[in-house]
């Protein structure tokens, strides 16, 4: 927990005051069923409704994806707000009159220190498209027009002109009243120690990174010609994260258009969107990533990649699938042969040509084993041979069953291979272990902690488990209290929200989740305390099984917390003693459950 922003009780007042059902009704179309309402979640891309929304105890939770929270986890996750963000639009929105911020500094620090870094650069992209328009943007206005770029969409992507002199943005962000400290921290300058403060983009095209909430959050910057490096790219601030946005997702997500087009470049997506192709995003500058796959799902089950044709967009669209298929978002590939990206296919060819490329897109998996069959050749038995057990592995990683056959049925057709041997080849590969690709990156996530770790995680979910059930049967509050005191609780934040279920419980017998969830801050501090205040356990048990669930928990809490206080007990002799018999005692416990 951090310091707070605002004191508890305003924070309370506001969230008591903004009904969880309209504010997200807002946002999303929610339909009314028993006592919960229900949508399509918004953070992550389904068909049917797993997104709830209790009025009652004023949260919500997706079944499908995990996610949760009360009304300012909804704004922090959905509007990308702050905390204390969230806090201001809703004391708007109910027409409540905040207090002067009574925020640590430290906050007030980096809370300023964000939205000045977003103001900079809004300034600063206002500044580049300005100076594109004047004598001194004349080439880069040239090169843009060159390029095949209307006026039209050089003003909807907000191109501009980094000047040819490399302290002209700072000078003028200076004379705008913002210092050399946050410039930097902006990326938007670079500092040497001995020749001081200069431009980190001077000379170049602009292209302005602009989010899905339309905020400018970084750079990317073209020489015109062929000097080098082609591009430089702001590094990640405290706005940015290159691994979380993706460029022409600010317009993408309003298309019309089905799916989405990946693409390599900042100019492949502004070309298409200007064909019509509204619904092209690129990664910023590094290899598409996990964290935009699952972004992009939010929007779409869909995909389309249209990498480069040359070798190293095969290896780049090759390393794209995999992670997709991990991710469980399909993807379609577009052929872009014989020209080199979608930029030159659409000033060669036109829309339609492209549209018909769309149309004509291949399964990710059937591109796979094209790009593997020409690695092999087909005239010779053996590497023959070879291809084909690399094609199996390829079509082993196919979970689905259906979809499996499918394929494989593709395979041995297209392929002349005997669909039988096919079929027990993909088998001999274990389709069980099928998901887990052979790839570090995924290598490492999935990977096991030691025997310790491993135990300390079981702990860790003891706790958490207890802690739903103790939210969702208030009953057994006061008898999990004999036995467990917020100090028994090992996770830091679990014993903070143990203390506050205990007093919530002292002092009106019931227990309000949400607000519980206003002493948390940050997003992932409530994406924690979120997931253990779902409601559902997907199983209906009976008393008897209830009653030894939750002794069970109880005793292994307790067991952890007393070996933990007699290793810190040293030679105290009678502490010792006292917690032996605690442990002897709790061995015996029984809690009944009604
Ligand atoms: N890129 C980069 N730095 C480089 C080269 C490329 O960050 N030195 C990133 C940019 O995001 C670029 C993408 O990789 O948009 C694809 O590179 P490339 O195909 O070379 O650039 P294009 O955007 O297609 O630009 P152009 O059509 O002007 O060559
Ligand atoms: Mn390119």
């Amino acid at each position: 927990m951090i310091g707070l922003y605002y004191s508890d009780e305003v924070v309370e007042e506001v969230r008591a005051r903004n009904d969880i059902v309209d504010v997200i009704g807002s946002y999303v179309n929610l339909k009314h069923k028993g006592n919960s309402y229900t949508a399509c979640c918004p953070f992550h891309h389904e068909k049917t409704p797993s997104f709830h929304v209790s009025r009652e105890r004023q949260m919500y939770h997706c079944f499908g994806c995990g996610v949760g929270g009360n009304v300012y986890t909804f704004l922090m996750e959905h509007e990308n707000m702050s905390f204390p963000e969230a806090v201001e639009s809703l004391a708007e929105r109910a027409g409540v009159s905040l207090p002067e911020r009574a925020m640590s500094k430290d906050e007030r620090k980096k809370e300023d220190e964000r939205s000045r870094i977003k103001e900079m650069n809004k300034i600063a992209a206002g500044y580049f498209h300005y100076l594109l328009k004047t004598e001194h943007g004349k080439n880069a206005l040239e090169y843009l027009t060159k390029r095949g770029l209307t006026e039209e969409t050089i003003t909807k992507f907000g191109l501009g002109y980094s000047d040819k002199y490399s302290d002209d943005l700072y000078k003028y962000l200076k004379s705008k009243g913002y210092n050399d400290e946050e410039m930097l921290k902006a990326g938007l300058i670079k500092v040497d120690e001995k020749y001081g403060a200069s431009d980190r983009f001077w000379n170049r095209v602009m292209y302005p990174i602009i989010d899905p909430n339309n905020r400018v959050i970084g750079f990317g910057g073209r020489v015109m010609g062929d000097g080098t490096p082609k591009y430089i790219n702001s590094q990640d601030t405290p706005v940015f994260d290159k691994s979380r946005n993706l460029y022409g997702l600010n317009l993408a997500k309003k298309s019309k258009r089905k799916g989405i087009i990946f693409c390599e470049g900042y100019m492949d997506v502004i070309s298409m969107h200007q064909a019509g192709f509204d619904n092209a995003v690129a990664s910023l500058g590094t290899a598409l990533t996990v964290g935009q796959v699952n972004l992009i799902k939010r929007y779409t089950d869909r995909v389309y990649l249209a990498y480069d044709s040359d070798d190293a967009g095969t290896k780049a669209a090759l390393r794209a699938l995999s992670i997709m298929r991990e991710f469980e978002l399909p993807a379609r590939v577009i052929s872009l042969k014989p020209y080199k990206d979608p930029d030159e296919l659409i000033q060669t060819e036109g829309t339609q040509e492209f549209e018909k490329r769309i149309e004509e897109a291949i399964s990710g998996i059937m591109f796979e084993i094209g790009k593997l069959e020409e690695g092999f050749d087909q005239n010779d038995p053996q590497e023959r041979t070879e291809f084909q057990k690399e094609a199996a592995k390829c079509l082993s990683k196919i979970m689905d069953p259906l979809e499996r056959n499918n394929y494989i049925d593709s395979v041995s057709e297209k392929y002349g291979i005997d669909k039988a041997s096919l079929k027990e080849a993909v088998t001999a590969f274990g389709v069980s272990k099928a998901g887990i690709i052979d790839n570090s990156v995924f290598k490492q996530q999935e990977r096991r902690g030691s025997p310790q770790e491993e135990k300390e995680k079981q702990n860790l979910k003891s706790e958490r488990v207890l802690i739903t059930w103790l939210i969702n049967d208030e009953s057994l509050i006061p008898k999990v209290c004999l036995y467990l005191q917020p100090e028994d609780f090992f996770d830091e934040v679990y014993r903070d929200v143990v203390k506050m279920i205990y007093e919530q419980y002292n002092t009106n017998s019931k227990v309000e989740p949400a607000v519980i969830m206003n002493h948390y801050h940050s997003m992932e501090e409530h994406e924690k305390v979120a997931s253990i205040m779902q409601q559902d356990f997907g199983v209906e048990i009976d008393e008897v099984e209830r009653s030894q669930a939750v002794t069970d928990l109880v005793k292994r809490i307790k067991r952890k917390s007393i070996q933990k206080q007699l290793e810190g007990a040293g030679t105290d002799l009678m502490l010792i003693k006292r917690l032996m018999d605690e442990k002897k005692a709790i061995e015996k416990i029984i809690i009944n459950v009604s």
